[in-house]
């Protein structure tokens, strides 16, 4: 395994990799959620390299970057027993120079569901992976249904700027009580940590309703609140009924419909979601 920091390793190294060639793109502190992506793209691609960079432009005010965990030997670790043959840990000074002034913007579809709460968030998700998609030339990258959003949004730049890649998407990855598996878990004292599994509880509560016969949009939505409710620890700040790929919020019936929140656990924000659709009305990609 090849591990490289500056653009100019990066590119003498790609060069000699073999084709098809799969990037994870990653921001570190890794668990079996960014396993799993490593593990398909092993898979399905001759060769694999991992991105290990906390980009700075997609966090706020609120959410600073310094405070991200990071253990980028673990990481190491954990990448080589995987077979990967490329880490590349991007500098600042090659990321964002000083005179650094070209963005990456997908328009309306950020302007939806963690778009509203986290302004400039996904500007500076799509430039960075602009930038590590042009860096790399990867034949696929793979993302997780985690950041159902994000998956949505990279697809549509890759579509929009011809970015000659497939984008794979990959299940979430959950702990045995039903929590997303996520870097700022480990923020979560073990109260807080117990507390978390409510996003898990509704979600399942609206997925099951819906596969009772549940179709209206803002029951799906009400019987969200109201599990988070039962958790005081618990402070939602969106639960969305949403069109999996406009993500614009449904009213009334719904066939097919992207379950997501944003929930504040003490000070750590944690996100999740569920695809529900009609099993009747075909299945989608
Ligand atoms: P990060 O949060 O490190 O996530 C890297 C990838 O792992 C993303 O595609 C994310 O959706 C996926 N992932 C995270 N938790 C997962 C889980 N429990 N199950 C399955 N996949 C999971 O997302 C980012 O980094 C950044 O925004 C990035 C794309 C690297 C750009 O900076």
């Amino acid at each position: 395994m090849k591990v490289v920091t500056t653009l100019a390793e990066l590119i003498d190294v790609r060069a000699v990799l073999p084709s098809p060639f799969g990037l994870v793109p990653t921001m570190g502190f890794l668990h079996q959620g960014h396993l799993s992506l490593v593990r398909r793209a092993r898979a399905e691609c001759a060769s694999v390299g991992v991105t290990i960079y906390v980009n700075p432009t997609q966090f706020g005010a609120n959410d600073d970057s310094n405070n991200y965990p990071r253990d980028f030997d673990r990481d190491l670790s954990l990448l080589e027993a995987e077979g990967v043959d490329l880490v590349w840990a991007p500098n600042d000074e090659d990321m964002y120079p000083p005179d650094f002034q070209t963005w990456v913007e997908v328009e309306a579809l950020t302007r939806a569901l963690e778009g509203i709460h986290r302004p400039g968030h996904f500007r500076g998700v799509t430039t960075i992976v602009a930038k590590l998609f042009n860096a790399t030339q990867p034949n696929k990258a793979y993302f997780g249904q985690k950041d159902a959003q994000q998956a949505v949004v990279i697809r549509r730049m890759v579509q929009d700027l011809n970015f000659p890649l497939k984008v794979v998407v990959c299940s979430t990855v959950r702990e045995s009580d039903g929590l997303a598996m996520s870097s700022r878990n480990s923020h979560l004292d073990p109260q807080q940590r117990e507390a978390a599994t409510v996003l898990y509880r509704a979600l399942t509560a609206a997925t099951q309703a819906f596969d009772a016969g549940e179709r209206n949009a803002e029951v799906l939505r009400n019987i969200m609140s109201e599990v988070l409710l039962t958790e005081p620890l618990a402070r939602p700040q969106y639960v969305s009924v949403a069109d999996p790929d406009t993500l614009a919020e449904l009213t009334g019936t719904v066939e097919c419909a992207l379950l997501s929140m944003a929930v504040y656990v003490g000070k750590t924000r944690l996100i999740d979601n569920m695809v529900v659709e009609n099993k009747g009305k075909g299945i989608r990609d």
